[in-house]
Formats: C-alpha cells, sequence, structure tokens
C-alpha cells in the first residue's frame, strides 16, 4: 500500500517533471535549451572567468595609441592571439568575448580564432550590440542600438563559432538628477530581456549585462538600492519575454560606492553588499555571474571578487570575473615606449594576472591590507577652489 503511493507520487512527480514548469523558452524544443545550459554551465565553471577583448577597433585602437602602437587590424589580431594563445590560460578561462572582427581573423596556425580557443576548451563569444544612444529628454541616460538587425547577426555569428553573446547595458547613477531614471531602467532591461530572447532563439547563451557606472559620489548603501531597482527590473524582463533562464548567465558590475563617494567601506563591506543584492532577486535558475572590472584595476576588483565569494554562504552561483581593462591595461603599459607589440613578455604577464583572477573566483586571493577597500574622497578634493 504505501510502496504503491510512493510510487505513484514519484510518478506524478516525474511527469511533472517532463510537461510542466515551463516559464521560459516555450519556443525551444529541449535539446536547444540542453545545448544554452551546457554552454551557460560551461561559461560559469568554478575558478575559471571570461578574457572580455570585445571593444571594437576604435577603442582598441585608442588604447594602442596611448601606449605608441599602431591600431592596424594585424595589430589588433596579434594582441587577440596572443590573449588567446597564452601558454595556460585555458586554466584560468572559461569563455572569450570577441568583437565581430576577430570572429573571422585567423592565427598564424591557420586556424580561425573560434576554433582555436574552442579546441582549448574556452567557449568563444560574441558583442553584438551597436553603439550607444542618448535618449532625448532625460538627464543623459541611455540605450544600447542593435536588436533591429540582432536576429540575422546572431545567426552569421553561431555559423562563424561563437556559441554565447554579451550585450551591455550602462547605466549611471546621480543622486541629484534622479538617474537612472525609472524610464531609463525599464528601456534598457526590456532591451536586454528581448536580446537574450533573440538569442536564444538562434542559439546563442545570452550574458545579460546590466553595467552601472564607477562614477558619482553615491554611497554603498544608494548603490545596494538602485541595483536591487535594476536587476529585479532585468529579471522580471526576462521572465515577462520567456527567456529561458537557466540557459542565461549574468555579467554585473560589482556593487560600489561612487568612485567620488566620501565614506569609507571595507572590501567585506562592499562584498556583503553585493550578496545582499544577489540574495535579494538573482534567480538560482540562473548558473552564475562573471563580474566587469569597469574601470577598477586588477588588485582592486581582485580583492573585492574573492571578498565576494567569500561572503557568498548561500548562494549556489558560481561568481566569477568577466575582465577586459583590469587584464589588459598593465599588458599595454608594457609597450611604452617601444614600437612593436612586446608579444611575449606581454603573455607572461597575463598569465601572472590570470593566476589572480582564477583564484578570485574561488575565493582564494590573498589580497593586500587595503585593497578592495573605498577610501572616501574627500569634499575639497572634488570641487576646484574658486580663484
Ligand atoms: C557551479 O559549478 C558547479 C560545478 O560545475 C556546479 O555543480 C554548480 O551547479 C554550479 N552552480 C550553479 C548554480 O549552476
Ligand atoms: C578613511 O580611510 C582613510 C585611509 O585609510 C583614513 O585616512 C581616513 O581617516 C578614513 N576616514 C574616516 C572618516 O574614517
Amino acid at each position: 500500500m504505501t510502496i504503491g503511493k510512493v510510487s505513484l507520487l514519484f510518478l506524478v512527480s516525474m511527469i511533472g517533471k517532463s510537461v510542466g514548469f515551463s516559464v521560459g523558452g516555450t519556443f525551444l524544443s529541449a535539446a536547444q535549451k540542453a545545448a544554452l545550459e551546457e554552454t551557460a554551465a560551461a561559461v560559469a565553471t568554478p575558478g575559471k572567468g571570461i578574457t572580455a577583448c570585445d571593444e571594437g577597433p576604435g577603442t582598441i585602437g585608442a588604447r594602442f595609441e596611448a601606449v605608441g602602437i599602431e591600431n592596424t587590424e594585424e595589430n589588433r589580431r596579434l594582441y587577440r592571439q596572443m590573449l588567446f594563445e597564452a601558454e595556460g590560460c585555458e586554466n584560468y578561462l572559461s569563455a572569450a568575448i570577441l568583437d565581430p572582427e576577430t570572429l573571422y581573423q585567423r592565427s598564424d596556425s591557420g586556424l580561425l580564432f573560434p576554433e582555436v580557443l574552442s579546441k582549448k576548451g574556452i567557449v568563444p563569444g560574441i558583442k553584438p550590440h551597436l553603439k550607444i544612444y542618448t535618449l532625448p529628454g532625460t538627464n543623459g541616460d541611455t540605450v544600447m542600438q542593435g536588436l533591429d538587425s540582432l536576429a540575422v547577426r546572431c545567426k552569421e555569428y553561431y555559423d562563424a563559432g561563437a556559441r554565447f553573446a554579451k550585450w551591455r547595458s550602462p547605466l549611471v547613477i546621480d543622486m541629484a538628477k534622479g538617474c537612472p531614471t525609472d524610464l531609463a531602467i525599464r528601456a534598457n532591461m526590456h532591451d536586454l530581456a528581448r536580446y537574450a530572447l533573440i538569442c536564444q532563439s538562434e542559439g546563442l547563451m545570452p550574458i545579460v549585462e546590466p553595467d552601472i557606472s564607477l562614477s558619482g559620489s553615491h554611497t554603498l548603501e544608494e548603490a545596494v538600492d538602485v541595483n536591487i531597482r535594476v536587476q529585479s527590473e532585468l529579471f522580471k524582463a526576462m521572465i515577462d519575454h520567456g527567456v529561458y533562464m537557466a540557459g542565461s548567465t549574468l555579467k554585473p558590475n560589482i556593487v560600489n560606492p561612487g568612485k567620488n563617494c566620501p565614506v569609507n567601506y571595507s572590501v567585506e563591506e562592499i562584498a556583503e553588499a553585493n550578496i545582499f543584492v544577489f540574495e535579494q532577486s538573482f534567480p538560482v535558475a540562473m548558473k552564475g555571474c562573471n563580474y566587469l572590472s569597469g574601470g577598477q584595476d586588477l588588485a582592486t576588483a581582485a580583492a573585492r571578487l574573492s571578498a565576494i565569494n567569500q561572503a557568498n554562504k548561500k548562494g549556489p552561483w558560481n561568481l566569477s570575473f568577466s575582465w577586459s581593462q583590469a587584464l589588459q591595461l598593465p599588458l599595454l603599459d608594457l609597450c611604452k615606449g617601444e614600437d612593436e607589440l612586446q608579444l611575449e613578455k606581454m603573455s607572461k604577464l597575463y598569465i601572472e594576472e590570470l593566476k589572480i583572477a582564477g583564484a578570485s573566483a574561488k575565493g582564494e586571493y590573498k589580497w593586500a591590507k587595503g585593497d578592495g577597500d573605498h577610501v572616501g574622497t574627500k569634499k575639497e578634493a572634488l570641487e576646484p577652489v574658486a580663484a
């Protein structure tokens, strides 16, 4: 009797598993869902993170020219080749985000870069958004363009070997001006949700990136408030759009006080703020997040990521990095005063940096005292003294 009841319950729960629970991804086959989920799990591999090198030719060019390197397609190719082929980088990298130009370039070996990456177990991905656009009538709030042509481009990128995409929606906190406005939060998070939906239908695992800038003078408490508003709007929009949550991951900013915030915060307080934000609304259906660096240098970003992982006692998510400038600016500094890319020196330093990043993603990086703390800016330092 009891045995019969138990097995009936078991049967009902099995049926529930196969036919029910379809809140998102109803437009996807079981195989498509499994593929997206597999990519999300690979990107969220514990202790590994993402090398973000999706700067367009103009942005990377400005960084090259700042250290005296000519901005040619060949230099861009050589530089990205180093980022992908540095010996042992696959021990710390789960994924790489590429600019469309890089997706179609080849390594010296003759292989296309997505093939080079896939062979090393690094998932190749793409940045499919276009240029930023200022919303008229707001105090400078923006949206990202590129949704109209997205499906066609996603198809091309998938065929070229990309398996995920990343769309960045930047927002700026300015408490005095009331930014970001509710309108800007809604518009940007809905765009991210629509982007995610389109990506999934084309086979690309979407990384959603709400990027709240480090600039400003807001406190950590104010940042927590804005981050919760932004993230809860994002996840609600994704669910409303029917995005398959388990087949997507998050690339958020580290929740920080503004760069010019006058109040001091320890790295542990910053870590706690980040976990608090996630506890409010980050779905556990999503496998993980890879924080952006957004102007924090490597020592700061690594200390904060390591502290966040140490503070993450309850969350099931794998919390790691998706860094561009924090990794790349020190590499480019090695080229100062030289005429050419110092590829060998750069690749050695890059591996040292990745070791630090990988340890932070496990909460094992031991930061130097003071690293990752926010030291309040004195008010006098901010306002020019009237002559
Ligand atoms: C984090 O990674 C581990 C190892 O791959 C995995 O077992 C776990 O499910 C991941 N967390 C989530 C929320 O997927
Ligand atoms: C903030 O930190 C700095 C550097 O550690 C210290 O000099 C300053 O006194 C601190 N300010 C406050 C209000 O504690």
